[in-house]
């Protein structure tokens, strides 16, 4: 049975703190399901973490669809959240509703995700009307990169804090069924945790939100050249990645690879015979 979006309300109510990831494949979503991760986000941070892009804006809904459909297809326990790529629900609730709509009919998600507070209040409020559960997601939105003048830490101020505050509550009251938090003061999160019914998922919040996520290919030492400060390498598989590829590179080049260990073989009399035919003319 997979998680719902009742199940993780319910972990707040019980005040078990839970933890997600992000995935963008079926082989890693399927150790993630394994691992028992109870969300999975399929992240427009594919654009950063697979596709070679320098930010979140270039990453498409042909995208996110085509990655969520892998990660259905990888898991049977994890709550699926596809996230709602940079222009495919600004235009008007009607673009989002069909948007969002696809990511569900299409792609198998369980929920969206989208970016920003009270301004997004109105198309959170039309999605969950129809059925269609919605991840917030406040502070640093990495779609408003430009807007923000870079990936910098929100609601230091007074006045930044309050907004975040009333951000927190809009998405809320307009029936988000859970929000993210990303890179703010953890005092500032844990007054957003304290307030909200919904449980608080943290990204550079601190520890007291309700639920932790990261970009798995972050905590996996993926992406060597870039170790954000608010997560921790459990591996450090870029390392032993490059390491298996120069030594494949080694070998083939010295002829130790493939040995008859890697190799298929043959009955001695077939090949004996071939080797008496003339070579077939072309
Ligand atoms: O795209 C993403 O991976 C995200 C998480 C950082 C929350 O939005």
């Amino acid at each position: 049975m997979r998680v719902t979006t009742s199940d993780i309300r319910k972990l707040k109510a019980e005040g078990q703190k839970f933890s997600a990831l992000t995935a963008y494949d079926a082989v890693t979503a399927h150790l993630l399901d394994e691992a028992g991760v109870p969300l999975i986000l399929v992240g427009d941070s594919l654009g950063m973490a697979v596709l070679g892009y320098e930010n979140t804006i270039p990453v498409t809904l042909a995208d996110i669809l085509h990655h969520t459909k892998a990660v259905v297809r990888g898991t049977q326990r994890s709550l699926v959240v596809a996230d709602m790529p940079f222009m495919t629900y600004h235009r008007s609730v009607e673009q989002a509703l069909e948007n969002a709509g696809r990511c569900l009919q299409e792609a198998g998600a369980q929920a969206v995700k989208l970016e920003g507070g009270r301004v997004m209040a109105a198309t959170i409020a039309r999605l969950t009307s129809v059925g269609l559960p919605v991840l917030g997601h406040i502070g640093l939105t990495p779609q408003s990169v430009h807007q923000l003048g870079g990936f910098k830490v929100q609601g230091k101020t007074l006045d930044a804090a309050r907004r975040l505050l009333d951000d927190a509550t809009a998405v809320e009251e307009a029936g988000a069924f859970a929000i993210v938090l990303e890179c703010m003061p953890a005092e500032v999160a844990r007054l957003v945790t304290e307030r909200l019914a919904i449980p608080t998922i943290g990204i550079g919040a601190g520890p007291y939100c309700d639920g932790q996520i990261q970009v798995s290919s972050d905590i996996l030492g993926w992406l060597p050249d870039f170790t954000p400060k608010h997560t921790r390498p459990y591996a450090h598989l870029a390392a032993d990645a490059a390491d298996a590829f120069r030594r494949f590179q080694t070998d083939v080049a010295a002829g130790s690879f493939p040995t008859a260990k890697e190799s298929f073989s043959v009955a001695e009399d077939v090949i004996a015979e071939l080797r008496k035919e003339p070579r077939p003319r072309s």
